[in-house]
């Protein structure tokens, strides 16, 4: 399982955004997420991201065997994040845009995100649509996040091949 110190900047830095960058092919992209869960599925070190149909990042995903995420110091990039939260890939350039770098990852064909200090590289082995009639929590979940969007997310498992700081 990953370090204490890992889950911590993990949990504390995800509400403020990091790095989920995802290649497939040829095509690379980098959005920002928000949510996350670390822990153990089929007796494996899992990682669960959330990625809605309408991103362009979707498109690459849904196809692709990895991702990464990679995590900036506590309460820093705060203008990347910004930027790569809120354009799409599909409009901008966003790594010119940033000044952020792609790096070779160590186990997977997903790059990093260089100047970020904690990344993980995942390997998918399982995705799953959420299922608006599974919703419990309509008030909570439903009328929240998804009302008269029908912007569902897709829930993508993966196996922690590596987590390691820059
Ligand atoms: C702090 C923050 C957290 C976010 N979390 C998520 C998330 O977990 N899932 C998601 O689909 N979009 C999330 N977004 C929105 C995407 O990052 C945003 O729509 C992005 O522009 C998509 O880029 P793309 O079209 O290049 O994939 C988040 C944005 C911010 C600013």
């Amino acid at each position: 399982m990953i370090s204490k110190e890992a889950f911590e900047l993990l949990d504390n830095q995800l509400p403020k955004g990091a790095f989920l960058t995802v290649k497939n092919n040829d095509e690379v992209n980098t959005m920002v997420i928000g949510w996350a869960t670390v822990g153990k599925v089929w007796g494996k070190d899992v990682i669960t991201v959330m990625v809605r149909y309408s991103r362009l990042t979707y498109d690459l995903i849904k196809n692709a065997e990895d991702f990464t995420v990679s995590v900036p110091a506590l309460d820093t990039m705060k203008e990347e994040i910004a930027f790569m939260g809120t354009k799409s890939g599909r409009d901008f350039d966003k790594y010119k845009e940033t000044n952020l770098h792609l790096k070779d990852s160590k186990k997977v064909s997903s790059p990093i995100i260089e100047e970020a200090k904690l990344h993980f590289e995942c390997k998918i082995i399982y995705k799953q649509a959420m299922d608006p009639m599974g919703i419990v929590d309509k008030e909570g979940i439903e009328d929240r996040f998804y009302k008269g969007n029908n912007d569902y997310h897709v829930i993508f498992y993966a196996n922690i091949e590596d987590c390691y700081e820059n």
